[in-house]
Formats: structure tokens, sequence, C-alpha cells
């Protein structure tokens, strides 16, 4: 019995994302809003023979009825990328729809967990936090900024220079962030050991950091990562799902440290510093985030802790262009 809604549900995300919902049988309720195009994509999808009610709401003046009574809002709203574009160049036109569907939520449900597909996932997720603060209805536990895309890519990568291993068991963590140098997969405690030389460590940690360019520039100036993203974020929301109804959860996300406090001082200790937010490995309950989840810190390498320094560095900065953005408006 569980209730969501996709903001952003026409586009090249939300439209294979909200197949996806609509195939997860836990789902009762799909509420589908854009701006554009989504009547005909609620229709579409309605005829799929699952029991979740699928509804479309079209444009500002039904985005109040969207938000209202869901358990769980999910947000690819926004323009992708085109070649030659970084996540950061997508900021003044995503902060502001960001803005304007948190809001929506902050007011119809203020209990909603918030997923944010919406580049730059850095500096969005703390735009969401302001506004939920400024509302009255900040629950750090259950905000969240979906970087799966970044792990999934991560298992596969490794596949392909070590096609022994299987791509869909493999758990490679990964922290920071969600643009380039921010993304930090810690290859030395992946879930099956990995031997790589320097130079495959160090090409491999940068396909996975810059991963999505790969899509950007094959498609050409048509966007940029749709169906793995699509994917990616099904399984985000299947693992928050799957949460709510008591199942408990491992999932790696961009979260307000403060979900977890105790749970923080290690990534804090090992780069993350006063940082607010973090991609970490969490555990998912009934609340949202249940605890951060420590990992075996003694493993990683010099190399490694390097790169989560670099992505500290660069996050601060993100950070707070997300917070500014909120505090100037
Ligand atoms: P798209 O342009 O195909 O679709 C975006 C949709 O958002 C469109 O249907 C548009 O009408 C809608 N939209 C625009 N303003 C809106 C508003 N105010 N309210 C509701 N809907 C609105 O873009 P695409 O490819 O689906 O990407 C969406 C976002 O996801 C981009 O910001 C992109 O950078 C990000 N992204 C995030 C990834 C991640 O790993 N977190 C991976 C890939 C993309």
């Amino acid at each position: 019995m569980v209730s969501v809604a996709i903001l952003g549900a026409a586009g090249g995300i939300g439209q294979p994302l909200s197949l996806l919902m609509k195939l997860n049988t836990s789902i009762t309720k799909l509420n589908l809003y854009d701006i554009v195009n989504v009547p005909g994509v609620a229709a579409d999808i309605s005829h799929i023979a699952t029991n979740a009610e699928v509804k479309a709401f079209l444009g500002p003046t039904q985005l109040a009825d969207a938000v209202t009574n869901v358990d769980l809002a999910i947000i690819p709203a926004g323009v992708p990328r085109k070649p030659g574009m970084t996540r950061d160049d997508l900021f003044k036109i995503n902060a502001g729809i960001v803005k304007s569907l948190v809001e929506a939520i902050a007011e119809n449900s203020p209990k909603a967990i918030i997923a944010i597909i919406s580049n730059p996932v850095n500096s969005t997720v703390p735009i969401a936090a302001e506004i939920l603060k400024a509302k009255g209805v900040y629950d750090p536990k259950r905000l969240f900024g979906v970087t799966t895309l970044d792990v999934v890519r991560a298992s596969r990568f490794v596949r392909d220079i070590r096609p022994e291993l299987d791509a869909t068991t493999l758990r490679v963590p990964v922290v920071g962030g969600h643009s380039g140098n921010t993304i930090v997969p810690l290859l030395s405690i992946a879930s099956s050991p990995i031997e790589l030389s320097t130079e495959e460590r160090d090409a491999l940690t940068h396909r996975i950091q810059f991963g999505g360019d790969e899509v950007v520039k094959a498609k050409d100036g048509a966007g940029s990562a749709t169906l793995s993203m699509a994917y990616a974020g099904a399984r985000f929301a299947d693992s928050i799902i799957r949460a709510l109804g008591g199942e408990s959860v491992v999932e790696p996300t961009f979260i307000p440290l403060a979900a977890d406090p105790e749970g923080a001082k290690q990534i804090r200790e090992l780069g993350a510093g006063d940082l607010e937010f973090f991609a970490v490995t969490v555990e998912l309950g009934k609340e949202g985030v249940k605890s951060i989840v420590q990992l075996p810190t003694s493993n990683l390498t010099g190399f490694e802790l390097k790169a989560i320094a670099v992505a500290a560095e660069a996050l601060t900065t993100n950070i707070s262009t997300g917070v500014n953005f909120v505090k100037n408006v």
C-alpha cells in the first residue's frame, strides 16, 4: 500500500521510470506529474495489468493534488546535459524547478520521503533541505539524492575488465557526491576482491567518475542517461518501498549527514569533515535512514583517501551554492 509521485514523469528518465514503477506490485497509487505531455504517458502506462492506479497531473495548478498523501516523491524534473556541459551548468534552471516541487511536497505531504534525481544533485539536495527547513518539516532521514547510477556503473565497469565477476551481485561502495571528481568509488573494499594495476585503477576510477559523459557524447545533443538512470531510480525507489514495508535494505545515496550523526563520524574522520551532505551507504528503515553503514576503513588505500579529500573540497562549494540559492531568493 504505497503511494508514489513522479515529478517530471514525461521526460527522458520520467517515462521509463514511470513504467518500471507501474511494474512494482507494492505500489497502489502512482501519480505522474509534468508540465507537458503527461496525460498521454499516464494513459499509456495505466493499461499495464498491475494494481497501481495511475493518474496524470498536468501543470502547476495540479501540482498540489499530485503530491497530496504520497509516501514517496521522486523528482527527475529538469533539463539534462548536452555535450560540453557539466552538471553544475544545469544549476540555474534546475534549482528553481526543484525548489517549487519540494515546496509543494512540504505543504501537501510533509512526511513524504523525497528522492532527488535532478542535477546537480550535490546542490539540489541542499536546496531541498533548506526549503523543508523553511517550511518547518525538515527530517534529514527522509531526504535523498539518488546516486544509484554511480554504483550501478561501478559494478558494470568492473565487469568490463574482470569478466569472471558477476555485475548483478558485485557491490562497490561509492562515496562523496554525484559529479566528476566528487564521485569516489572505493574499489579496495568492493564485495569481491578486485586486483588492479595502478593504470587499471586510475582508468576505472576515472570511468566511474565520468561515465555519464560517455552517454552524453553518444547521444550527441539528445540528452544524458535516461534508461540506465530509470533502472537505477527504480532500484532505489524499490529499496525505499521495501524498507517502508519493514525490510532492512542497504543502498548508497547522497544524504544529510544529520540523518545519523553518530554513524557519520567515521566518514567525517575519513575526509568529509564538517560537510552537511555526503554520499554514503545507508541502511534504510521505515522512517527513511536507519543508520549509516560503517566501512572497513583500515583497508582503504591512500589513493582513495586522497580522492575523498578532493571530493570534499568540491562538495563544499556545491553545497553552499544550493544553500545560498534558497537564502538569496
Ligand atoms: P528531460 O528533459 O528528458 O525530462 C525532464 C522532464 O522534466 C521534462 O518532461 C520536463 O517537461 C519536466 N519538467 C521541467 N520543468 C518541470 C517542472 N517545473 N515541473 C515538473 N516537470 C518539469 O530530462 P531527463 O533526461 O529526464 O533528465 C532529468 C534530470 O535528471 C536532469 O536534471 C538530469 O541531469 C538528471 N539526471 C540525473 C542523474 C542521476 O544520476 N542523478 C542521471 C541522469 C540524469
